[in-house]
C-alpha cells in the first residue's frame, strides 16, 4: 500500500506498468488490483529470501497457528503437497498413503519415485463420500511396513468430513514416521470450536492448506506450517519450496494471504456465533423445503462435517449432477456435484439475503426431474474396502519400462491400469496406474460416467490403457 502511495514510476516488470498499460476495455476491472501487482523491488522483499516485509507477515501466520514456520504458497496447495513430499521421501522409498488423496500427492509421488502403501478410507454412508482413516489401519500398516518414511493423510476430505488426528499422529510418531496432512478444506479450523481440530493442533509435522478454499483469500494462495517439532528438516522444505513456486510470485495473491490471517484473527468468540447461528438460520430454511434433504453433520461418531460444508440431495432421487444444473439455472452456483450430492461451501461470515436465496433454490428444485436412466451411488456404488493396506502392482520406475496396450474398459478386468481415471470434481483418483482393475472399480466408473461427472481428459471414454501382460 506504502508503495501503491508513493505513485511509483515502473521501468520493471510486469508489463503493465502499475495497470497503466493494459487493454483500454478492461483497465477499470483491474485497475486497482493491478497497482498492487508488483515484483521484488527494493523494500517489497522476496518470497524466498524473506527479510522484511514477507517476513513479518509469515511470522505473524506462524505465530498465529502456533507453527515453528509457516510459509505463503502462491501455486497452491498443489505446491506445498509436492515440496513437503520431496522433502521427506527419496526414490524408492516406501510411504503411507491415505487412498482419497488430491492427485497432486500421486503426481508427487510418482515424480520422486516411491513406493506407496495405500490405506483404504472409511465411507460416509449418508453421502457415500470416502472420509478418513480407520486408526486400527494406520497401526496395521505401520507394523507391517517399519520401513515406510512418511505418512500422508487427507483431513478434511472434500466434503467435509473431519476427524481428531491425535491418535493416529502418535502411532507414527511411536514408530519415528512423519505425518504430512494435506488439510486443504481446513485453513479455519485453527479458530476452535465449533470448527473441527487442526492437524497442527494433533501434532502433524507438516501441514498444507488452501487459504483461497475457505478464507477470504485469492485463488491459487496457500499456507504451508512446519510444526513445532517437526520430524522434518525444515531447511529441505524451503529448497524444495523455491525450486517449485514461481520466481515471480504474485504480490496481490501475497497480500490477501496476509489479509486472510488478519481476517481470522479478527474472528472473536462473539463473532464466531453470530456466524454460526447465521448458518443456522440458513440451515433451518433448507431444511424446510420438502424436496431437498439436506446434511449438515455426520453420524458417525469419529467424524464431524465442518460447518462450512453443506451438503443436499434432491429427495426424487435425480442426482446430484441434474440438481446442480438447475441450482445454476437460477444464479446458484455450487462447489460441487456428484450422483447423489450437491457441496456447498458457506463464507466465513453471515449469509446475506437469505430468503431470497431459499426462493432461488425452492424454484430450482421445481425442475428437478428424474432421469429415466438414473444412476443412484446409494443403490449399486461400490468402494472396495477388501484391501484396506494395498500396494501396486509395479514400482513408477518399471512402469515406466513396461508396454502399454489401449483395450475396452468393459473387458478390463484383472488387468494392471496404465493410466490414471479421475472424476473431477472430487479431484480423486478412481484408478491408479499400477492398480489392478477389479469389478468394482469398472462399477465405480460406471456409476462416475453415467452420473454425469467429467472424467479428466476423457470425453468418450471406453477404452483403458493398461500394462500389456
Ligand atoms: C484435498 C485437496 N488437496 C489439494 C488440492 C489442491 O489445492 P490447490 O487448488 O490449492 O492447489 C485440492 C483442490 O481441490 C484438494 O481438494
Amino acid at each position: 500500500m506504502n508503495h501503491k502511495e508513493s505513485n511509483p514510476i515502473s521501468f520493471h516488470v510486469p508489463g503493465h506498468k502499475n495497470g497503466n498499460v493494459f487493454l483500454n476495455s478492461a483497465k477499470s476491472l483491474f485497475k486497482d488490483l493491478l497497482a498492487l501487482d508488483v515484483t521484488e523491488l527494493n523494500g517489497l522483499d522476496d518470497l524466498h529470501d524473506p527479510e522484511e516485509v514477507i517476513k513479518e507477515a509469515q511470522n505473524l501466520l506462524a505465530s498465529y497457528y502456533n507453527a515453528k514456520k509457516s510459509y505463503f504458497l502462491v501455486n497452491g496447495t498443489t505446491v506445498g503437497n509436492i515440496a513437503m513430499l520431496f522433502a521427506t521421501i527419496n526414490t524408492g522409498e516406501l510411504v503411507l498413503v491415505q487412498r482419497n488423496c488430491h492427485k497432486s500427492i500421486i503426481n508427487a509421488l510418482t515424480l520422486i519415485g516411491a513406493t506407496p502403501i495405500f490405506i483404504t478410507p472409511q465411507v460416509d454412508i449418508n453421502t457415500m463420500t470416502p472420509t478418513g482413516l480407520q486408526h486400527d489401519d494406520v497401526i496395521e500398516a505401520l507394523n507391517t511396513y517399519s520401513e515406510a518414511k512418511a505418512l500422508i493423510l487427507t483431513n478434511p476430505s472434500y466434503y467435509g468430513f473431519a476427524q481428531d488426528l491425535t491418535k493416529i499422529v502418535e502411532s507414527a510418531h511411536a514408530s519415528q514416521v512423519p505425518v504430512l496432512v494435506d488439510e486443504a478444506h481446513g485453513a479455519h479450523f485453527g479458530l476452535g470450536k465449533p470448527f473441527p481440530k487442526s492437524a497442527l493442533q494433533c501434532n502433524a509435522d507438516i501441514v498444507v492448506q488452501s487459504a483461497h478454499k475457505t478464507l477470504p483469500a485469492m485463488t491459487m494462495g496457500s499456507y504451508l506450517h512446519i510444526n513445532e517439532k517437526s520430524l522434518v528438516d525444515v531447511e529441505k522444505v524451503e529448497y524444495y519450496l523455491k525450486i517449485f513456486q514461481s520466481s515471480s510470485p504474485s504480490y496481490p495473491i501475497m497480500a490477501s494471504l496476509d489479509l486472510a490471517r488478519n481476517y481470522l484473527q479478527s474472528l472473536n468468540e462473539n463473532r464466531i456465533n453470530t456466524i454460526i447461528s447465521s448458518h443456522s438460520s440458513f440451515i433451518n430454511k433448507l431444511k424446510s423445503l420438502n424436496k431437498l434433504k439436506v446434511i449438515s453433520d455426520c453420524q458417525e461418531s469419529n467424524y464431524i462435517l465442518d460447518p462450512l460444508k453443506v451438503i443436499i440431495q434432491a429427495s426424487n432421487k435425480a442426482t446430484g449432477i441434474s440438481l446442480q444444473k438447475q441450482l445454476e439455472k437460477e444464479g446458484i452456483f455450487t462447489e460441487l456435484a456428484d450422483s447423489k450430492n450437491v457441496l456447498l461451501i458457506l463464507p466465513l461470515a453471515e449469509i446475506k439475503n437469505q430468503q431470497e436465496v431459499i426462493s432461488k433454490i425452492s424454484d430450482a428444485l421445481k425442475g428437478v426431474k428424474v432421469p429415466n436412466r438414473e444412476v443412484r451411488l446409494n443403490e449399486n456404488f461400490v468402494f472396495s474396502r477388501n484391501r484396506r493396506v494395498s500396494k501396486l502392482a509395479f514400482s513408477y520406475k518399471e512402469m515406466e519400462k513396461r508396454k502399454v496396450v489401449t483395450m475396452e474398459l468393459a473387458q478390463s478386468s484383472g488387468k494392471i491400469a496404465a493410466e490414471v481415471i479421475i472424476p473431477y470434481p472430487p479431484g480423486i483418483p478412481v484408478l491408479m496406474p499400477g492398480e489392478v482393475i477389479t469389478s468394482e472399480k469398472l462399477t465405480e466408473i460406471k456409476n462416475w460416467k453415467d452420473s454425469g461427472v467429467r472424467i479428466q481428459g476423457k470425453s468418450e471414454f471406453n477404452n483403458i490403457k493398461v500394462f500389456d501382460d
